[in-house]
């Protein structure tokens, strides 16, 4: 494949892979996870995740895709020969395909808010602001209308391609939200009494740990790096044969990390300081904080309403670009293997996606009896992706790059062709041989109560 579109810079490449990286899983899963979790203690285990699992696993997805430099199916299958891997790409585009359908509600309430936040619409007591995100979200058509809405933005930047689409919109995109995110963080930090939430971001009490601590910190941690989609296997295909592999995961997993802290910072300050626990679980951004910033703001009304407007956008903007890697991994197979265009091949995915949407918003309320083993479809989206596929991708992916693609191709996309980082080789393939198969497959089987 000659013509396949890449990355014209290297600042473009690590916005746009830090772009799928940072998303409503930095900025609404993490806080509302350490919230459930005892905080800087579950923060302790994560970033031992993120560079334990996550690192080895993010390496072993680019250095399958920029090898192959082709969708990810084709890519799995070509690097070691062996057909029947391809098997873990069509999951990872299965997989990704899902998570677009749900992760596009969520995505969408996020437009809702930020317009309701434009007309002043949340205001009132808290059992107002309750009521507000239960009405809307069990509503049968609004839901469903903002998400299509954000899946159709997410086909028009995809059908542009990867450097005009993907990567312009990256380096628009990821300084804006570090901006938005950096201005939040200073209001929300210099609250009275934000210091208590500070603590609880930053001080660990061990006592709060425990086993399933360290399965949600996995899960989260592969979830926010978009490990185990194929995403990053799709997105290096693109890479230059420059790129330096380890450099780039290190960065992309830096800004993520830095990004899910920060948010922490925008979150449990404004919080604590007027009294109130993070521990709500999803509903965190759409109920509690609403509240929080209503009251915490309450002495300068404006300032809280342009904090409202600014947090929803960069909600919003932080799941378009990963919304944007999720669609690619869909577009570029079936644009590649059908032989038609990225026009067609995205529409594929946008219709796919929209109709997972559907189902999954209307579970919400609307049709609660959408049900599948006791679960509502959208909490059975979540819990298929995130605590089966997901670490089922990551896992086969260690093992295939650990081993069964030959050492030789391992270590020349490693190190450049034996240009920069041998001497970590032996570390990394140890990793993804023995240590990461290992713990995943612990964390994996004890979510069932195996181990
Ligand atoms: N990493 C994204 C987030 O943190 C979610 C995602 C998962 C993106 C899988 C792509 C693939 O929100």
């Amino acid at each position: 494949m000659n013509n396949r579109g890449n990355f014209g810079s290297r600042i473009g490449l690590v916005l746009a892979t830090a772009g799928s990286a940072v998303g409503l899983g930095n900025i609404w899963r993490f806080p509302f996870t350490t919230g459930q979790n005892g905080g800087a203690a579950f923060i302790i285990i994560y970033i031992i995740c993120i560079l334990m699992l996550g690192l080895p696993g993010m390496i072993s997805e680019f250095i399958i895709g920029r090898h192959a430099a082709t969708n990810a199916v084709r890519a799995y299958g070509v690097i070691s020969g062996k057909r029947v891997w391809r098997v873990v790409g069509v999951m990872g585009i299965l997989c990704s395909t899902i998570i677009l359908g749900f992760y596009s509600v969520v995505a969408g309430w996020c437009l809702q808010y930020l317009y309701a936040s434009v007309a002043g619409q949340i205001k009132g007591d808290s059992s107002y602001v309750a009521r507000y995100f239960t009405e809307f979200s069990s509503d049968i058509a609004m839901p469903v209308v903002w998400a299509m809405v954000f899946i159709i933005i997410t086909h028009f930047v995809i059908v542009k391609g990867v450097r005009k689409g993907i990567e312009k919109a990256s380096k628009l995109m990821m300084p804006t939200l570090f901006v938005l995110l950096l201005i939040i963080v200073a209001a929300s930090c210099m609250l009275p009494n934000a210091i208590s939430g500070i603590k609880f971001l930053f001080y660990p009490d061990f006592s709060k740990l425990s086993s399933n601590v360290m399965l949600e910190a996995l899960g989260q941690a592969f979830f926010s790096l978009s490990l185990g989609t194929a995403c990053l296997c799709t997105y290096s295909s693109y890479f230059s044969k420059r790129t330096n592999l380890v450099n780039a995961a290190l960065q992309i997993a830096l800004i993520d990390t830095l990004i899910a802290v920060l948010a922490g910072l925008m979150i449990f300050p404004a919080a604590f300081s007027v009294g109130v626990k993070p521990d709500a679980g999803p509903s965190l951004i759409f109920i509690t904080l609403p509240n929080v910033f209503q009251q915490a703001f309450a002495s300068m009304p404006l300032v809280g309403y342009v904090i409202s407007i600014l947090f929803y956008a960069l909600l919003a903007l932080a799941a378009l670009t990963s919304t944007i890697s999720m669609h690619e991994i869909g577009t570029a197979f079936f644009h590649e293997e059908l032989k038609r265009p990225r026009r067609h091949a995205a529409w594929i995915v946008t219709i796919t996606a929209i109709m997972i949407a559907i189902v999954s918003s209307l579970s919400c309320g609307a049709y609660p009896q959408l049900t599948v083993f006791g679960m509502s479809m959208m909490d059975f989206f979540d819990f298929l992706t995130a605590n089966i596929l997901l670490p089922a991708g990551a896992l086969l992916t260690c093992i295939y790059v650990g081993w069964v693609v030959p050492r030789s191709t391992v270590m020349t996309e490693f190190t450049n062709r034996h240009t920069v980082c041998i001497r970590l080789f032996p570390a990394f393939l140890f990793m993804v041989r023995f240590v990461c198969p290992i713990c995943i497959t612990l964390v994996f089987l004890h979510q069932f109560g195996i181990v």
